[in-house]
């Protein structure tokens, strides 16, 4: 398919990511779904790219990007996007992905919780019911059978759009069955990636998604049927669920009013404001749960947390490195969670738990990371260790037994400029009771 935007290319590991990369602001990323690539989102870049800096990848194996027959998975290409991410300088952005694309966005926010501002999801599914398998599969061996790309289309497009939306819009069914009847990509590619979609299964996972959430699906959609949409929506309980009532899984197209409002609304409410923009001067209380306790605190609402842990509270053991949410010296946990307090507004703090370094012991009485960082000699100048310790803490929360490979993951957020790595690895590991 064209690219409907200039595109630049980032080599991802083994693949060239090719991206378009719009506008100015607060990052957002729009995924695509299985069918079909970053033009997709012709008019959503169009809409906000005067607002935000909108980056559209083609996801490998589509578009533009690597093609190659080998075996892929939803969670594959999420760290390919959080790997572009990093290649743009990007600490944080919401995410939108449709279909599949929402299924790469719950592995993002999944691995890499920090770094989804948002997260938006457009006839999406956690894990697909037994009806949405049978029609993503049959749409996968009509390819395999025929081996044309017209014939796909052709059998798939009554798939996307409603029977009323098909019915009087012959013109627009024939150009969707035009787009996907040209396409070019490798034909192995969709087949993975159509396998990629019935094996994503995230559901039991999603309680653990923590940022806000955005859910959308189309009450007449048989790919992702209304099904997969409450499935979700019970497993975050925070989410904001909207349902086309009338139409299919491209309800962008048949309700593109509706679709859009809704998406101008959310990120109106949830876009930071920029700095240049001019912040509110208006100070407001807000009340933060901190290391079990309650403080009510006076200040901006865009006010980096780690001023107010600081500044307000005291609460000095949270460092500032680089304040821009690249170094994790500012790491704390919000509801178990590591995240950098310089990147986290006041007003996102309000309902949930925080806890700083000074919540998981004193010096009189360290707790069993503080204890095994002092008996292992693990720190050298010191400044990054107790960022690192919040990030083992949450990683000693979901996984008691960690191996090397684990923490070495959990860390990819923590800079240390000195030389204690392994005496680091080896305090996580005695905390662990793995090494004594
Ligand atoms: S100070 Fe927050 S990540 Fe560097
Ligand atoms: S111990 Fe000095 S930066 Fe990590």
């Amino acid at each position: 398919m064209s690219a409907a935007y200039p595109l630049a290319v980032a080599r991802i590991g083994a693949y060239d990511i090719h991206y378009a990369d719009e506008g100015r602001g607060f990052p957002l990323l729009l995924i695509h779904g299985l069918a079909g690539d970053h033009s997709a989102w012709t008019p959503q870049i169009a809409a906000w790219r005067g607002t935000h800096r909108v980056i559209a990848p083609d996801s490998r194996g589509a578009g533009r990007s690597s093609q190659v027959d080998e075996p892929i998975s939803t969670e594959d290409m999420a760290r390919d996007m959080l790997a572009l991410l990093d290649r743009l300088g990007i600490a944080k952005a919401h995410v939108l992905g449709r279909s599949m694309g929402g299924a790469i966005a719950q592995h993002m926010a999944l691995l890499a919780p920090e770094r989804v501002h948002t997260l938006m999801m457009c006839a999406s599914f956690a894990r697909l019911d037994a009806f949405g398998r049978r029609v993503l599969s049959n749409m996968r061996e009509v390819l395999e059978m025929t081996g044309s790309w017209a014939a796909q289309a052709r059998h798939s497009v009554q798939n996307f759009v409603s029977a009323d939306f098909f019915d009087a819009n012959p013109e627009r069914i024939a150009a969707i069955e035009q787009l996907i009847g040209g396409e070019t990509r490798l034909q192995a590619c969709y087949v993975r990636q159509n396998h990629a979609c019935l094996e994503h299964d995230t559901l039991a996972r999603l309680p653990e998604i923590r940022c806000p959430t955005l859910i959308m699906g189309g009450g007449r959609d048989p790919i992702c049927p209304l099904a997969c949409t409450r499935w979700m929506s019970a497993a975050i309980k925070h989410a904001e669920t909207v349902v086309f009532e009338n139409s299919s899984h491209f309800f962008l197209m048949e309700e593109p009013e509706h679709f859009m409002n809704t998406m101008n609304g959310w990120l109106a409410r949830h876009t930071p404001r920029a700095p240049e923009q001019g912040r509110s001067n208006m100070a407001e209380n807000f009340t933060l749960h901190v290391n079990g306790r309650e403080h009510t605190v006076n200040a901006e609402a865009n006010t980096p947390l780690v001023y107010i842990l600081r500044n307000d509270l005291k609460l000095k053991g949270t460092r500032f490195g680089c304040g821009q949410g690249n170094c994790g010296a500012c790491t704390v946990l919000i509801d178990g969670k590591p995240v950098q307090s310089c990147d986290t507004p006041l007003w996102s703090a309000p309902g949930h738990e925080i806890t700083t370094i000074e919540g998981l012991g004193s010096a009189e009485a360290p707790g069993r990371l503080q204890q095994a960082f002092i008996d292992e000699q693990a720190m050298q100048c010191g400044y990054c260790i107790n960022g690192i310790i919040m990030s083992a803490e949450a990683l000693l929360g979901r996984k008691p037994a960690p191996s090397d490979a684990e923490i070495a993951q959990a860390l990819e957020r923590n800079l240390c400029r000195c030389g204690t790595h392994p005496r680091v690895l080896r305090a996580i590991k005695r905390a662990a009771g793995a090494e004594r």
